[in-house]
């Protein structure tokens, strides 16, 4: 049988979620909706992770908001968004009728700002509605407003705060997104997991400024932004093997720096279940698609008869390695 032709192959358990494949859009860089289905099958995807959105419109930092270095960019988009209601209303149905499976990403300013969004989410749910929706991404690398606009997930105490309160109201299965600028990766990862995260997704976009030499200007209109693309993935690596090596059986997302195939055998070699493409998407919206058969074609290749399979054999070369030390 040709697998390339048979999607079950790429199936696993992502904590308690059902993927049918390891590969996920990342938030940010896939739209808020099906932007993106012109570009490939949304269904044949593990997930789209839709733009990070809270309760009302936001409209995010002044321009420019992006600029670009070799296969890296720096951003400060600032989760501009149309609001929780417009995306049940108006975005979801599509992503819906694409038969897309989704992970609604959230953010909100303060603790109770994350609660007030998990019992609107519970009351779509409750009404019958958000069907395709597998999971809510708690994207907690963004400022409190209630510790000095330091980022949530810099604190495993407003880490473990907004994530128990959430899981108590809200069914779904819950990702803590966490930022890769902490001294203690673990500690916040613990913070998350005993707080009954599902998921981990690691990691968010690291901190950054671009200077134009040629004019003497700062690129991007609020002068900070976030890096991602290859000049996070070192970092992004060294905090997943940590939270690993801490933790054997917590489901890890891995985003940072997604390109190419060996880009995610890498994360999955590390213990990460699945990864998501976030700037790839931005050079190529093809991208996550075009990595999807790399993938299919590089099981068939080497005789796998599923990416289970595969990744158990990672694991098991990684051990290999490990104790080599
Ligand atoms: C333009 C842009 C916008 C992003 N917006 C969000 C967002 O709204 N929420 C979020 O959790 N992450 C956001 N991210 C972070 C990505 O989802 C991803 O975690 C990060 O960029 C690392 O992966 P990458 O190197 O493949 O892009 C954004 C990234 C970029 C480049």
């Amino acid at each position: 049988m040709n697998r390339s032709e048979n999607r079950y192959c790429l199936d696993l358990k992502l904590g308690s979620i059902n993927l049918k494949s390891p590969i996920i859009l990342a938030s940010g860089t896939s739209g808020h909706s099906d932007e993106l289905s012109k570009y490939g099958d949304l269904s044949s995807l593990g997930a789209l992770t839709v733009k990070s959105l809270t309760m009302d419109p936001w409209e995010g930092n002044k321009p420019p908001r992006i600029s670009s270095y070799g296969k890296a960019v720096i951003n400060s988009v600032g989760l501009q968004g149309p609001g929780i209601k417009h995306f049940i209303l108006y975005d979801y149905p599509r992503l819906e009728a694409a038969n897309a499976n989704v992970i609604l990403s959230i953010w909100a300013k303060t603790v109770d700002g994350y609660a007030d969004i998990a019992i609107k989410i519970q009351e779509a749910v409750a009404a019958g509605n958000l069907k395709n929706v597998i999971g809510i991404e708690l994207n907690i690398s963004c400022p409190n407003l209630e510790d000095q606009n330091r980022l949530f997930s810099q604190s495993a105490e407003f880490t473990a705060a907004i994530a128990s309160s959430f899981k108590k109201l809200c069914s779904l299965p819950m990702l803590v997104k966490l930022s890769p600028m902490v001294a203690d990766p673990v500690e916040i990862a613990n913070a998350a997991i005993v707080s009954g995260a599902d998921v981990l997704t690691l990691t968010n976009t690291m901190f950054g400024i671009g200077v134009d030499a040629v004019n003497l200007k700062f690129e991007l209109g609020n002068i900070y932004g976030g890096v991602s693309g290859s000049s996070l993935k070192p970092l992004t690596q060294s905090i997943i093997k940590k939270i690993r090596d801490a933790n054997r059986s917590i489901a890890i997302v891995a985003t940072g720096g997604i390109f190419t195939l060996n880009d995610m055998i890498e994360y999955w070699f590390l213990g990460a279940n699945a990864v998501g493409i976030g700037t790839a998407t931005l050079f190529n919206p093809r991208a996550s698609f075009k990595l999807q058969k790399k993938l299919i074609a590089h099981l068939n290749k080497n005789g796998y008869e599923s990416f289970q399979q595969y990744w158990n054999y990672l694991q098991e070369e990684r051990g290999k390695a490990t104790d080599g030390y």
